[in-house]
């Protein structure tokens, strides 16, 4: 096979133009996406324990979580954290204004279930607002930020997920970084998780991207996930639109947090599972479930332990994959892809190996058939590319870039997620990189870009243009070419109307052209 550009190159060959590294909250955490489960988006704010005791907001309800992560397989593929959403706690502070759980849901308070996670080998998390109250209206952290982080320290939580209800979202930009640094006085290492872009995005305000990363582990972008195949469509193609703005700040400490996964709840089939867990590991997101492990049924349960795919969203690059087909180019096919280890040193160059993932939007009820060459997704390697599929476990073997993929994708939603593990000379794989290693790699490959389509990078709308209506920028291209279109024809008319005949056009620009002649002369 003969090539002449390395188009596998590209994404990394635009990283390489930039030589800062990424800084982000220096508590040395997260540097693969956080892993672990929530409460909100599937037992939300139930606090009636009388009635329904088994799924309210409650110690037991924690406890039970975190025993069925440490012993049905969930630790030992990465989930680590658990976390209790909002409505933990009781409606007043304590005489020393600090914050209390409920008394009847929570009998032995927060530290005693911190203890109990802790002896299973996991961390604990817990929610708090920045503004006066949370989400659902419990005491707020404005006014007690010290005392809280300081509280939540005591009661050895390791995760703090901060949301931005009940205030002022210009506020965040001092706020958020403020109690970032009373998390960092505490001592204790402490994720720290912000929802100061969402508010902001949300209000098209501008959005101090560097300062978030710098500022905070995780963060929410977008709306809150609802638990229908629709709310990750939509999610999906918010991060599509503005995924120029969020791949460079993402990277080990810090990532874009899309939300929970809803896997294995009412809303999704089987195959629109598969492609929230494919595409969640592309875009390098945190996997934090929102389901109820007591009763998971087992294919869903298959797919959240789905080792390959775990592999990919915790690689040690951090490098968020984007969409390189989108599906109106594609008839419905969408195709995303994510540079991951090994990688391999070729003088200057640095080509990567690749997870990808072809996603079937359309609904016309029989598995696409979507053979491409392994060139079309950008694998040029002249060596190949080992090719393994990550859901069926069907192995191609080594791949060049003229081979071809005959893929099936299925509808309504389904993925195919392969991994090409690039070859080297000699026919072997290049060896996973050790941690530092991967991150100094990381550093060359991903700076941070300091402007986007012109704009200056720090300060730049929540939002990349086209986005505020959901209208990609192939359609926008469109519309805009419509409206061109549209002038010229109202022009011409307006024209016709006012007795404009071509032939006075003709003499109109003979005259103009001479005077011109004649000026020039002059
Ligand atoms: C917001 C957040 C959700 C959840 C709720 C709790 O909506 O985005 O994830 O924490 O608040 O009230």
């Amino acid at each position: 096979m003969s090539h002449s550009f390395p188009y596998s190159l590209l994404p990394l060959l635009s990283f390489l133009v930039f030589h800062k590294p990424v800084i982000s909250l220096n508590n040395g955490l997260v540097l693969t996406p956080p892993m672990g489960w929530l409460a909100w988006e599937r037992f939300r704010c139930n606090i009636d324990c009388e009635n329904d005791p088994e799924n309210c907001i409650s110690e037991r309800l924690f406890m039970t979580m975190a025993k069925r992560i440490a012993e049905d397989g969930f630790k030992e593929a990465g989930y680590e954290y658990i976390i209790i959403d909002d409505c933990w706690m009781t409606t007043k502070r304590d005489k020393d204004r600090r914050l209390q759980s409920d008394p009847e849901r929570f009998p032995h308070g927060i530290k005693y279930i911190a203890d109990y996670v802790h002896s299973l080998g996991l961390k604990m998390g817990i929610y708090q607002d920045i503004g006066t109250k949370t989400c659902i209206g419990y005491p707020g952290s404005e006014g007690f930020e010290k005392i809280d982080v300081d509280t939540f320290a005591e009661w050895e939580v390791d995760y703090l997920k901060l949301d931005g209800c009940f205030k002022d979202s210009a506020l965040f930009d001092r706020d958020y970084p403020m109690v970032g640094k009373h998390l960092n006085n505490t001592g204790r290492k402490i994720v720290y998780s912000c929802s100061w872009p969402a508010y902001q995005v949300e209000k098209k305000m501008m959005v101090n991207w560097t300062g978030i990363r710098e500022n905070c582990n995780l963060w929410r972008n977008y709306g809150d996930i609802q638990d229908s195949y629709e709310s990750i469509t939509d999610i999906i193609q918010w991060y599509a639109i503005n995924q120029d703005m969020l791949i460079p700040i993402a990277g080990p400490g810090a990532w874009n947090d899309p939300d929970m996964l809803i896997i294995g709840n009412y809303g999704l089939s089987l195959v629109q599972a598969k492609s929230q867990m494919a595409l969640w590991a592309i875009m390098a997101a945190p996997l934090m479930m929102s389901n109820d492990l007591r009763n998971l049924r087992p294919e869903f349960k298959e797919i959240l332990l789905n080792r390959d795919i775990i592999e990919v969203d915790q690689d040690a690059m951090g490098i968020q994959g984007r969409q390189i087909l989108s599906a109106m180019r594609g008839f419905g096919i969408e195709v995303w892809r994510r540079p991951v280890l090994p990688v391999k040193d070729v003088g200057n160059e640095t080509w990567a190996s690749f997870a990808v993932v072809v996603w079937n939007r359309r609904v016309d009820g029989t598995p696409f058939y979507f053979p491409q060459r392994l060139g079309f997704y950008g694998l040029t390697h002249a060596n190949g590319y080992y090719v393994k599929e990550l859901f069926t476990k069907k192995d191609y073997g080594l791949m060049k870039a003229d081979d071809e993929l005959p893929l099936y994708v299925e509808p309504s939603g389904g993925v195919v997620m392969f991994k090409a593990t690039l070859a080297v000379a000699d026919g072997s794989v290049d060896a996973l990189r050790k941690r530092k290693e991967a991150e100094l790699l990381r550093e060359r490959l991903h700076p941070p870009v300091k402007s986007i389509r012109g704009r200056k990078y720090d300060k730049f709308p929540g939002m990349a243009p086209g986005a505020d209506d959901l209208v990609s920028e192939e359609a926008s291209v469109f519309f805009t070419l419509l409206k061109v279109v549209s002038v010229i024809l109202v022009l011409l008319g307006v024209l016709r109307v006012a007795g404009f005949r071509p032939s006075n056009f003709v003499r109109l620009v003979r005259r103009v052209t001479a005077v011109a002649r004649r000026v020039v002369i002059v």
